[in-house]
């Protein structure tokens, strides 16, 4: 047994010694491989009588168990220290300024979207997020459009083949059915918004077939008409850059919101331009109201105890209005030139400190 104990020390150095992985494998192989110092011996037990065997099994299978563990911790170590070297060696040095000339640019959607999303998280809102394809119910009917009702005409939808749960499928034709969603998925009080793509048959130079909107739903015990009002004078504000823009809301219709009101911002059109800011003229950019009783219940939301408002509105259409962009097809046709025109730097990410886009 001294053999053996002398044996062990051996195989458990040349482990310890192996450097690379390589040898890691050789020292392995010397051991427990087809013909490894540990497997002849292993072999030998089956030439020995049954007393001696039993012994010297026992304790070649704890050498056995104890040379297998060496090789596998020192296999880690190995693994760790491959690893260790590899990122020693990829570093990037997160420091160094961006390369001068970068072409690259952030689409004008995606910087709205950052920007409207800088606005209403500072104001506690967070983001919420909902399937595009959706089914009538969803859609529709939750949000008290019946079937048959005259809104599902005007929403020009694109109808799926096939059903879900026995409901048609749709592609969504506004994020309100995410304000659904988020009403089943947890309890009051909400205050989200949810950017995202609709899609509704239409095509001109201010629709495209893919466009996007921003849904904001807040709901709680307290929340009135008048915070509806504050809130989206802030974000209309806010997101022009123009401290003191006229906002007004116009009493208007929804089903899913009652009362319900279109929201107006100040304008001017003088000799043929337009400028947002005080002037004689209105142009209306987006709806909202007070979420309707039948839509908190039809979520399981007790309509005696809570209430809320919602609002919603296109984005390409904003974006179109602060940035000067006069035809909304351009937002999809990936041109590089317009890209690069109405583009914005990719390190230039839009906050209320750091400013929201010129
Ligand atoms: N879903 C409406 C549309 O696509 C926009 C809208 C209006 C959303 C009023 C709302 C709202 O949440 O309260 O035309």
């Amino acid at each position: 047994m001294d053999d053996l104990a002398s044996l062990g020390l051996r195989l458990k150095a040349a482990i310890s010694e192996a450097a690379d992985l390589d040898q890691l494998e050789k020292a392995r192989l010397a051991a427990l491989g087809r013909k490894g110092r540990i497997t002849e011996l292993m072999k030998g037990l089956g030439a020995m009588d049954a007393a001696a065997r039993k012994d010297a099994g026992v304790t070649l299978n704890a050498l056995k168990n104890e040379i297998a563990a060496a090789i596998e911790a020192r296999k880690a170590e190995l693994e760790d220290g491959t690893l260790d070297a590899r990122l020693l060696d990829e570093r990037v040095d997160v420091t160094l300024p961006a390369r001068p000339g970068q072409c690259g640019h952030i689409h004008p959607i995606s910087q709205t979207v950052d920007e409207v999303v800088a606005i209403f998280g500072e104001m506690g809102f967070t983001v919420a997020e909902g399937p595009d394809i959706e089914d009538d119910w969803y859609n529709f009917t939750a949000l008290n459009i019946p079937p048959e009702h005259p809104a599902r005409q005007e929403h020009d939808t694109f109808y799926l083949p096939g059903e879900r749960d026995g409901q048609r499928a749709v592609l969504r034709t506004h994020t309100s059915p995410v304000q659904i969603r988020a009403m089943q998925a947890g309890a009051p009080p909400h205050r989200l918004i949810v950017p995202g793509r609709t899609y509704r048959c239409d095509y001109d130079a201010t629709h495209s077939p893919m466009f996007h909107q921003v849904e904001g739903l807040v709901v709680d015990e307290t929340t009135h008409f008048g915070h509806l009002k504050g809130c989206l004078i802030e974000f209309c504000r806010a997101f022009f850059g123009v401290d003191d823009l006229p906002v007004r809301f116009r009493p208007s219709y929804f089903p899913f919101t009652e009362p319900s009101a279109e929201v107006d911002i100040g304008c001017t059109r003088q000799g043929g331009g337009f400028r947002i800011g005080h002037g004689d003229d209105w142009l209306e950019i987006l709806g909202c109201g007070m979420v309707n009783p039948k839509v908190l219940e039809n979520c399981g939301v007790d309509s005696t105890r809570y209430q809320g408002f919602a609002f919603g509105m296109g984005l390409e259409r904003i974006a179109m209005l602060k940035y000067g962009i006069p035809d909304l097809r351009t937002f999809f046709e990936s041109d590089l030139r317009w890209l690069r025109h109405y583009g914005f730097a990719s390190l230039d990410v839009p906050s209320l400190v750091g400013g929201l886009g010129s």
